[in-house]
């Protein structure tokens, strides 16, 4: 990390969307895009409960002054199928749409993502699976999250459930995926349920303190990741409590939830997010919480092995040395620190409060960590192996 030069264009190190755009009214701006590139036709892909909110209502709006046409798709579900990315692709293509707009959390922004590219290029979508397999630029791609929390308006990640591999997940990485246009509006964020807000800010702190650690880091990404651990551990708990009266709160949150989106895309993750796979694929429990539950638990195990790190994450998180305290007590009070965020925001920090759980599973979750998620075991700041992922397991039980 601390060898080569980091080029802020070169693939794998610093890369954005084309062009983002946050603060409140930031939606607005689609209508001066939708000028700029006369578009015709735009698609809204989205879910029923968002559209049911009247959460894109102001993106119609934004779009209908812009002169587009707007349809919504209102298709997309949680771990959304790569069949319904396909389903997706082919209402752009039926109806000859020249803009996708997604709207929503991970789920609607990464099928948006990827059906703007099978749009084009009408290739079979398992084929696009893994890292570089999409075959060219899409249809022109607007993003809004609605929750400030995944951060995947500005990553070229899109993850799906394979309902032909028993519903595991698959991951498309590419910079075909990369927004035109990430407008990232705190308003979108008003009618967030306490219970989502929670979780997914947990989800940005875990890309935040993932990316920090990571092997892959770089300065320019510790920049972002830690002014995004600062900004979350200031402001989660009145995001999730005060919501809709606290813009502040919720501008904070979703720019920390945008900064470390990009932090991560560019340094990749760790074992949170590999431990997290089997949680999400066999018991369905929701990225956002199994992230958070996780997060201490890694964090703790982790230490050792960047002691400074994980003390400048304590003292972002507010925390402080004591007389006689050594930097190694200062990181492990990030770990502190994190389980009282859980707990003030309503999230349990032990699998067991998740519901049932079987623990004799923990040495096959293990196996399955390293089958579909090895890549973020070997992010990791300390190594693992299978006995320390099942021990991990055990103390987060
Ligand atoms: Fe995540």
């Amino acid at each position: 990390m601390f060898d080569g030069v980091h080029s802020i264009t070169e693939t794998n190190s610093i890369q954005w969307p084309k062009r983002v755009e946050y603060g409140f009214g930031a939606t607005d701006e689609l209508a001066a895009f939708v000028e700029s590139e006369s578009v015709d036709r735009a698609l809204v892909v989205t879910d029923a409960d968002i559209a049911a909110a009247g959460v894109v209502d102001p993106v119609e709006a934004a779009l209908d002054a812009g002169g587009a046409t707007v349809e919504i798709f209102d298709g997309v579900m949680p771990e959304p199928k790569l069949s319904m990315v396909e389903d997706a692709a082919a209402t752009l293509r039926d109806g000859e749409f020249d803009l996708v707009v997604g709207v929503g959390g991970g789920s609607s922004m990464d099928t948006a993502k990827l059906a703007s590219a099978l749009a084009v290029h009408d290739v079979p979508v398992r084929d696009t699976v893994g890292m570089g397999n999409v075959p060219g630029a899409g249809l022109p791609l607007a993003l809004l999250p609605t929750t400030a929390g995944t951060g995947s308006e500005v990553t070229h990640i899109g993850v799906f459930s394979d309902a032909d591999d028993g519903g595991n997940k698959v991951v498309v990485y590419d910079e075909h995926l990369f927004a035109d246009l990430a407008l990232v509006d705190p308003a979108l964020t008003e009618s967030l349920p306490a219970g989502v807000a929670a979780a997914t800010g947990m989800d940005a702190l875990t890309h935040a303190v993932e990316a920090y650690v990571t092997m892959l880091r770089t300065p320019y990404t510790d920049v972002l990741a830690r002014d995004a651990v600062e900004r979350i551990g200031d402001n989660l708990r009145a995001a999730v409590h005060q919501g809709a009266g606290n813009d502040g709160a919720r501008y904070e949150m979703s720019f920390a939830a945008m900064i470390a989106g990009q932090a991560f895309v560019n340094s990749g993750l760790g074992a949170v997010h590999a431990l997290t796979y089997p949680l999400g694929v066999e018991y369905g429990v929701g990225h956002g919480l199994a992230n958070a539950v996780l997060l201490p638990h890694v964090m703790e195990y982790n230490v050792p092995a960047e002691p400074e790190r994980f003390a400048e994450i304590a003292r972002l998180l507010g925390e402080e040395r004591a007389p006689g305290e050594t930097t190694l007590d200062l990181a492990y009070k990030s770990v502190e620190a994190v389980r009282e965020l859980n707990e003030d925001v309503g999230i349990p920090n032990q699998i067991r409060d998740l519901g049932d759980v079987d623990t004799e599973e923990f040495g096959r979750f293990a196996d399955v960590c390293f089958e579909y998620s090895e890549h973020n075991i070997d992010r990791n700041p300390r190594d693992l192996d299978r006995g320390d992922v099942i021990e991990i397991f055990e103390n987060a039980y």
